[in-house]
Protein backbone atom coordinates (compact mmCIF):
# COMPACT_ATOMS: atom_id res chain seq x y z
CA UNK A 1 0.00 0.00 0.00
CA UNK A 2 1.17 3.44 -0.96
CA UNK A 3 2.49 5.68 2.05
CA UNK A 4 0.69 9.02 2.84
CA UNK A 5 2.51 12.19 3.13
CA UNK A 6 1.34 15.03 4.88
CA UNK A 7 2.96 18.28 2.93
CA UNK A 8 2.70 20.55 6.16
CA UNK A 9 2.31 24.28 5.39
CA UNK A 10 0.95 28.07 5.97
CA UNK A 11 2.16 29.01 9.16
CA UNK A 12 1.70 31.21 12.37
CA UNK A 13 4.73 32.90 11.21
CA UNK A 14 5.76 36.43 8.64
CA UNK A 15 6.70 33.80 6.20
CA UNK A 16 3.28 32.20 5.80
CA UNK A 17 2.49 32.93 2.29
CA UNK A 18 6.52 32.14 1.15
CA UNK A 19 5.70 28.71 2.85
CA UNK A 20 2.05 28.07 0.64
CA UNK A 21 4.47 28.70 -2.55
CA UNK A 22 6.91 25.92 -1.32
CA UNK A 23 4.09 23.78 -0.75
CA UNK A 24 2.50 24.01 -4.14
CA UNK A 25 5.87 22.34 -5.69
CA UNK A 26 6.83 19.87 -3.17
CA UNK A 27 3.12 18.79 -3.73
CA UNK A 28 3.03 18.81 -7.29
CA UNK A 29 6.63 17.20 -7.66
CA UNK A 30 5.90 14.29 -4.94
CA UNK A 31 5.62 11.20 -6.57
CA UNK A 32 1.85 10.02 -6.81
CA UNK A 33 3.09 6.59 -8.15
CA UNK A 34 4.94 5.76 -4.88
CA UNK A 35 3.08 8.12 -2.74
CA UNK A 36 -0.46 9.71 -1.40
CA UNK A 37 -0.17 13.28 -0.71
CA UNK A 38 -2.34 15.14 1.35
CA UNK A 39 -2.12 18.77 2.66
CA UNK A 40 -2.09 20.34 5.81
CA UNK A 41 -2.15 24.14 5.89
CA UNK A 42 -2.30 25.90 9.25
CA UNK A 43 -3.63 29.36 8.93
CA UNK A 44 -1.82 32.77 10.85
CA UNK A 45 -3.89 31.89 13.81
CA UNK A 46 -2.30 28.69 14.24
CA UNK A 47 -5.75 26.59 13.25
CA UNK A 48 -5.36 23.31 10.99
CA UNK A 49 -6.82 22.38 7.79
CA UNK A 50 -7.10 19.08 5.47
CA UNK A 51 -7.20 19.26 1.57
CA UNK A 52 -6.42 16.28 -0.77
CA UNK A 53 -5.41 18.76 -3.54
CA UNK A 54 -3.39 22.09 -3.38
CA UNK A 55 -6.26 23.96 -4.89
CA UNK A 56 -9.05 22.59 -2.38
CA UNK A 57 -7.19 24.68 0.72
CA UNK A 58 -5.23 27.16 -1.38
CA UNK A 59 -5.88 30.33 -3.58
CA UNK A 60 -2.97 31.36 -6.16
CA UNK A 61 -5.03 33.69 -8.09
CA UNK A 62 -2.96 36.64 -7.11
CA UNK A 63 0.63 37.35 -5.79
CA UNK A 64 -0.37 36.84 -1.98
CA UNK A 65 -1.49 33.47 -1.87
CA UNK A 66 -4.36 33.03 0.46
CA UNK A 67 -5.81 29.92 2.56
CA UNK A 68 -9.44 29.80 1.58
CA UNK A 69 -12.10 30.69 4.19
CA UNK A 70 -14.43 28.65 5.57
CA UNK A 71 -12.25 25.66 5.45
CA UNK A 72 -12.86 22.55 7.55
CA UNK A 73 -10.87 22.25 10.87
CA UNK A 74 -9.14 19.09 11.73
CA UNK A 75 -6.95 17.96 14.80
CA UNK A 76 -4.11 15.50 14.72
CA UNK A 77 -3.88 12.17 16.37
CA UNK A 78 -1.68 9.85 17.47
CA UNK A 79 -2.17 5.83 16.44
CA UNK A 80 -0.60 3.12 16.76
CA UNK A 81 1.08 3.09 13.46
CA UNK A 82 1.35 6.58 12.58
CA UNK A 83 -0.98 9.72 13.06
CA UNK A 84 -4.41 10.08 11.79
CA UNK A 85 -6.39 13.06 10.86
CA UNK A 86 -9.91 13.78 12.53
CA UNK A 87 -12.38 16.08 10.85
CA UNK A 88 -14.09 18.61 13.88
CA UNK A 89 -17.56 18.72 11.87
CA UNK A 90 -17.78 15.11 10.82
CA UNK A 91 -16.80 13.78 13.80
CA UNK A 92 -14.92 10.79 12.23
CA UNK A 93 -10.97 9.78 11.04
CA UNK A 94 -10.27 11.21 7.27
CA UNK A 95 -7.16 9.12 6.64
CA UNK A 96 -3.85 8.08 8.15
CA UNK A 97 -0.68 9.74 8.01
CA UNK A 98 2.74 8.12 7.56
CA UNK A 99 5.06 10.84 6.66
CA UNK A 100 5.45 14.42 7.76
CA UNK A 101 6.99 16.98 4.99
CA UNK A 102 7.10 20.07 7.30
CA UNK A 103 7.49 23.45 4.82
CA UNK A 104 6.74 25.88 7.64
CA UNK A 105 9.48 28.40 7.49
CA UNK A 106 10.46 30.43 10.76
CA UNK A 107 8.55 30.29 14.33
CA UNK A 108 6.84 27.51 15.46
CA UNK A 109 7.61 25.39 11.67
CA UNK A 110 11.49 26.11 11.67
CA UNK A 111 12.60 26.00 15.11
CA UNK A 112 11.42 22.41 16.66
CA UNK A 113 8.27 23.11 17.75
CA UNK A 114 6.14 20.84 14.82
CA UNK A 115 9.24 18.77 15.28
CA UNK A 116 8.68 17.78 18.60
CA UNK A 117 4.57 17.80 18.06
CA UNK A 118 5.62 14.75 15.15
CA UNK A 119 8.09 13.40 18.08
CA UNK A 120 5.06 12.93 20.03
CA UNK A 121 3.05 11.81 17.15
CA UNK A 122 5.79 9.31 16.51
CA UNK A 123 5.79 9.54 12.64
CA UNK A 124 8.66 10.26 10.59
CA UNK A 125 8.67 13.67 9.40
CA UNK A 126 11.38 15.24 6.93
CA UNK A 127 14.57 17.52 7.36
CA UNK A 128 16.16 18.35 11.06
CA UNK A 129 15.13 17.56 14.51
CA UNK A 130 13.96 18.89 17.32
CA UNK A 131 17.20 20.01 18.73
CA UNK A 132 18.85 21.26 15.23
CA UNK A 133 15.77 23.33 14.33
CA UNK A 134 15.97 24.74 17.76
CA UNK A 135 19.66 25.48 17.61
CA UNK A 136 19.55 26.88 13.67
CA UNK A 137 16.54 29.19 14.60
CA UNK A 138 18.32 31.11 16.87
CA UNK A 139 21.44 33.30 15.59
CA UNK A 140 22.89 33.60 18.74
CA UNK A 141 22.86 30.04 19.56
CA UNK A 142 24.05 28.71 16.29
CA UNK A 143 26.78 30.81 16.21
CA UNK A 144 28.43 30.12 20.08
CA UNK A 145 28.10 26.48 19.15
CA UNK A 146 30.01 26.81 15.70
CA UNK A 147 32.06 28.95 17.28
CA UNK A 148 33.36 26.03 20.20
CA UNK A 149 34.15 23.70 16.84
CA UNK A 150 36.44 26.67 15.62
CA UNK A 151 33.97 27.31 12.80
CA UNK A 152 34.28 31.46 11.60
CA UNK A 153 31.15 33.33 12.00
CA UNK A 154 30.89 37.06 12.21
CA UNK A 155 31.55 39.16 15.13
CA UNK A 156 28.17 39.71 16.94
CA UNK A 157 27.07 41.67 20.27
CA UNK A 158 23.65 40.89 21.82
CA UNK A 159 20.61 42.86 22.96
CA UNK A 160 18.06 41.32 25.45
CA UNK A 161 14.64 43.40 26.24
CA UNK A 162 15.34 42.71 29.82
CA UNK A 163 19.01 44.54 29.96
CA UNK A 164 18.18 47.56 31.52
CA UNK A 165 18.82 51.30 29.78
CA UNK A 166 22.04 51.07 30.84
CA UNK A 167 23.10 48.18 29.49
CA UNK A 168 21.59 48.42 26.00
CA UNK A 169 23.42 51.74 25.42
CA UNK A 170 26.39 49.59 26.82
CA UNK A 171 26.13 47.57 24.28
CA UNK A 172 25.76 49.39 21.35
CA UNK A 173 28.59 51.28 22.42
CA UNK A 174 30.58 48.10 22.39
CA UNK A 175 29.02 46.92 18.80
CA UNK A 176 29.55 50.39 17.36
CA UNK A 177 33.40 50.74 18.88
CA UNK A 178 34.33 47.36 17.72
CA UNK A 179 33.11 47.03 14.22
CA UNK A 180 32.55 50.10 13.50
CA UNK A 181 29.30 51.14 10.47
CA UNK A 182 28.03 49.73 8.30
CA UNK A 183 26.14 47.32 11.45
CA UNK A 184 23.69 44.49 10.59
CA UNK A 185 20.70 44.98 13.68
CA UNK A 186 18.62 41.74 13.12
CA UNK A 187 16.24 39.67 15.13
CA UNK A 188 17.96 37.11 16.79
CA UNK A 189 15.13 33.93 15.57
CA UNK A 190 13.68 35.25 12.44
CA UNK A 191 14.15 34.60 8.71
CA UNK A 192 13.76 36.22 5.19
CA UNK A 193 15.49 39.13 6.43
CA UNK A 194 12.33 40.43 7.99
CA UNK A 195 13.24 42.77 10.81
CA UNK A 196 16.83 43.55 9.74
CA UNK A 197 18.15 46.26 8.83
CA UNK A 198 22.25 47.51 7.56
CA UNK A 199 22.69 50.71 9.45
CA UNK A 200 25.19 53.17 8.03
CA UNK A 201 25.62 56.02 10.91
CA UNK A 202 24.92 56.69 14.47
CA UNK A 203 21.50 58.06 14.42
CA UNK A 204 19.70 55.07 12.51
CA UNK A 205 21.24 52.76 15.18
CA UNK A 206 18.14 53.56 17.63
CA UNK A 207 15.13 52.86 15.23
CA UNK A 208 16.83 49.65 13.58
CA UNK A 209 17.15 48.14 17.16
CA UNK A 210 13.28 49.32 17.81
CA UNK A 211 12.29 47.51 14.46
CA UNK A 212 14.12 44.25 15.55
CA UNK A 213 12.66 44.16 18.53
CA UNK A 214 9.00 44.12 17.06
CA UNK A 215 10.11 40.97 15.81
CA UNK A 216 11.61 39.31 18.81
CA UNK A 217 12.71 39.53 22.86
CA UNK A 218 16.14 39.37 21.53
CA UNK A 219 18.61 40.72 19.05
CA UNK A 220 21.91 40.64 17.91
CA UNK A 221 24.54 43.82 16.34
CA UNK A 222 26.50 41.94 13.78
CA UNK A 223 29.80 43.64 12.49
CA UNK A 224 29.29 44.14 8.36
CA UNK A 225 31.43 41.50 6.34
CA UNK A 226 32.50 42.39 2.97
CA UNK A 227 32.69 39.21 0.52
CA UNK A 228 30.18 37.49 -2.18
CA UNK A 229 27.37 35.54 -0.42
CA UNK A 230 27.60 32.09 -0.79
CA UNK A 231 24.77 29.27 -0.29
CA UNK A 232 25.48 25.85 0.18
CA UNK A 233 22.50 23.13 -0.06
CA UNK A 234 23.37 20.01 2.40
CA UNK A 235 21.50 16.56 2.29
CA UNK A 236 21.38 13.85 4.31
CA UNK A 237 21.94 12.41 8.20
CA UNK A 238 25.16 10.84 9.36
CA UNK A 239 26.97 11.03 6.48
CA UNK A 240 25.55 14.36 4.82
CA UNK A 241 26.98 15.43 1.47
CA UNK A 242 27.43 19.27 -0.03
CA UNK A 243 26.26 20.47 -3.26
CA UNK A 244 27.81 22.64 -5.42
CA UNK A 245 27.50 26.57 -3.90
CA UNK A 246 24.94 29.18 -5.75
CA UNK A 247 25.98 32.61 -4.98
CA UNK A 248 23.82 35.73 -4.36
CA UNK A 249 23.97 39.19 -5.88
CA UNK A 250 22.19 42.02 -4.27
CA UNK A 251 22.36 45.33 -5.21
CA UNK A 252 22.63 46.03 -1.47
CA UNK A 253 21.84 43.29 0.81
CA UNK A 254 19.20 40.48 0.48
CA UNK A 255 16.43 41.99 1.82
CA UNK A 256 13.04 41.14 2.36
CA UNK A 257 12.11 42.50 -1.43
CA UNK A 258 14.98 41.28 -3.18
CA UNK A 259 14.02 37.74 -1.77
CA UNK A 260 10.03 37.91 -2.74
CA UNK A 261 9.03 41.55 -4.08
CA UNK A 262 11.88 42.83 -6.69
CA UNK A 263 13.63 40.66 -8.84
CA UNK A 264 16.18 43.28 -9.86
CA UNK A 265 16.78 43.71 -6.43
CA UNK A 266 19.25 40.66 -6.41
CA UNK A 267 20.49 37.90 -9.27
CA UNK A 268 21.04 34.16 -7.97
CA UNK A 269 23.82 32.50 -10.01
CA UNK A 270 23.69 28.68 -9.61
CA UNK A 271 26.21 27.46 -9.81
CA UNK A 272 28.56 29.80 -8.43
CA UNK A 273 31.53 31.17 -10.57
CA UNK A 274 34.15 29.51 -8.19
CA UNK A 275 37.35 27.38 -8.72
CA UNK A 276 37.36 23.67 -7.37
CA UNK A 277 39.42 24.28 -4.17
CA UNK A 278 37.14 26.81 -3.30
CA UNK A 279 33.91 24.46 -4.27
CA UNK A 280 35.76 22.10 -2.14
CA UNK A 281 36.60 24.34 0.94
CA UNK A 282 32.62 25.48 1.14
CA UNK A 283 31.43 22.22 0.69
CA UNK A 284 33.46 21.03 3.75
CA UNK A 285 32.73 23.91 5.65
CA UNK A 286 29.27 23.76 5.23
CA UNK A 287 29.02 19.47 6.13
CA UNK A 288 31.64 20.86 9.53
CA UNK A 289 28.52 23.01 10.04
CA UNK A 290 26.18 20.46 9.28
CA UNK A 291 27.59 18.38 11.78
CA UNK A 292 28.08 20.32 14.24
CA UNK A 293 24.75 21.68 14.89
CA UNK A 294 23.52 18.30 14.62
CA UNK A 295 21.23 18.92 11.58
CA UNK A 296 19.53 16.02 9.88
CA UNK A 297 17.77 15.40 6.27
CA UNK A 298 18.25 18.92 4.88
CA UNK A 299 19.73 22.33 5.43
CA UNK A 300 21.03 25.55 3.73
CA UNK A 301 24.24 26.67 4.73
CA UNK A 302 24.70 30.77 4.04
CA UNK A 303 28.30 31.95 4.16
CA UNK A 304 30.48 34.91 2.80
CA UNK A 305 33.73 34.37 1.60
CA UNK A 306 36.18 37.40 1.97
CA UNK A 307 38.43 38.83 -1.38
CA UNK A 308 41.07 36.83 0.65
CA UNK A 309 39.63 33.94 0.61
CA UNK A 310 38.04 33.48 4.09
CA UNK A 311 34.96 31.84 4.58
CA UNK A 312 32.51 32.72 7.49
CA UNK A 313 29.22 31.26 8.30
CA UNK A 314 26.42 33.96 8.58
CA UNK A 315 23.56 31.64 9.12
CA UNK A 316 21.93 28.14 8.24
CA UNK A 317 18.21 27.33 7.21
CA UNK A 318 16.73 24.21 8.38
CA UNK A 319 14.13 24.85 6.34
CA UNK A 320 14.89 26.57 3.18
CA UNK A 321 12.68 27.89 -0.05
CA UNK A 322 11.34 24.22 -1.81
CA UNK A 323 10.15 26.70 -5.23
CA UNK A 324 11.15 25.56 -8.48
CA UNK A 325 13.50 28.76 -8.25
CA UNK A 326 14.58 28.72 -4.52
CA UNK A 327 18.37 27.87 -3.82
CA UNK A 328 17.97 24.34 -2.25
CA UNK A 329 16.47 22.59 -4.83
CA UNK A 330 18.04 24.30 -7.70
CA UNK A 331 21.73 23.83 -6.36
CA UNK A 332 20.68 19.78 -6.10
CA UNK A 333 19.40 20.06 -9.71
CA UNK A 334 23.00 21.14 -11.19
CA UNK A 335 24.90 19.00 -8.96
CA UNK A 336 22.65 15.70 -10.67
CA UNK A 337 19.77 15.63 -8.19
CA UNK A 338 16.34 16.46 -9.83
CA UNK A 339 13.65 17.96 -8.05
CA UNK A 340 11.35 14.90 -7.48
CA UNK A 341 14.27 12.95 -6.78
CA UNK A 342 15.86 15.27 -3.72
CA UNK A 343 11.84 14.63 -2.41
CA UNK A 344 12.60 11.07 -2.28
CA UNK A 345 15.49 11.25 -1.41
CA UNK A 346 14.32 13.54 1.77
CA UNK A 347 11.46 11.01 2.70
CA UNK A 348 13.68 8.20 2.86
CA UNK A 349 15.86 10.32 5.33
CA UNK A 350 13.21 10.75 7.11
CA UNK A 351 12.07 7.30 7.40
CA UNK A 352 15.73 6.14 8.57
CA UNK A 353 16.23 8.95 11.56
CA UNK A 354 12.93 7.09 12.82
CA UNK A 355 13.80 3.72 12.52
CA UNK A 356 17.66 4.52 14.00
CA UNK A 357 15.08 6.26 17.12
CA UNK A 358 12.76 3.64 17.51
CA UNK A 359 16.10 0.99 17.42
CA UNK A 360 16.74 2.85 21.04
CA UNK A 361 15.46 1.09 24.43
CA UNK A 362 13.09 3.21 26.10
CA UNK A 363 13.01 0.89 29.48
CA UNK A 364 16.08 0.45 31.59
CA UNK A 365 16.03 -2.65 34.08
N1 LIG B 1 27.06 40.52 8.98
C1 LIG B 1 26.62 40.74 7.73
N2 LIG B 1 27.45 41.33 6.80
C2 LIG B 1 27.03 41.56 5.54
N3 LIG B 1 25.79 41.26 5.10
C3 LIG B 1 24.94 40.69 5.95
C4 LIG B 1 25.31 40.39 7.30
N4 LIG B 1 24.27 39.80 7.91
C5 LIG B 1 23.28 39.74 6.99
N5 LIG B 1 23.67 40.27 5.82
C6 LIG B 1 22.80 40.41 4.61
O1 LIG B 1 21.44 40.38 5.03
C7 LIG B 1 20.77 39.22 4.51
C8 LIG B 1 19.80 38.64 5.53
O2 LIG B 1 20.49 38.30 6.70
P1 LIG B 1 20.41 36.83 7.33
O3 LIG B 1 21.30 36.80 8.52
O4 LIG B 1 20.69 35.84 6.27
O5 LIG B 1 18.91 36.75 7.84
P2 LIG B 1 17.65 35.84 7.41
O6 LIG B 1 17.62 34.73 8.39
O7 LIG B 1 16.49 36.75 7.56
O8 LIG B 1 17.88 35.38 6.00
C9 LIG B 1 21.89 38.30 4.09
O9 LIG B 1 21.45 37.45 3.07
C10 LIG B 1 22.97 39.28 3.65
O10 LIG B 1 22.69 39.81 2.35
MG1 LIG C 1 19.52 34.47 5.17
Amino acid sequence: MKKTIAVVCGGKSGEHEVSLRSAFYVYNNLDKKKYQVVILAIDKKGNWFFGRNFKDLVDTRDLLWKLKPHLEEIVLLKSKNGSQILSLKKKKIITKINIFFPLIHGTYGEDGCLQGFFELLDVPYVGANVIGSAVGMDKEVTKKILMIDKIPVTKFVIIKREDSLKEKEEKIKTAIKQFDFPLFIKPVSLGSSVGITKVCSKKDVKRAIKEAFQYDHKIIIEKFVKGREIECSVLGNDNPKASLPGEIKSVDFYSYKAKYLDEHEAKLLVPAPLDKKQIAQIQKLSIETFKALELKGMARIDCFLKSNGQLIVNEVNTIPGFTQISMYPKLWEVSGIKYSKLLDKLVQLAIESHNEKNKLRFSYN
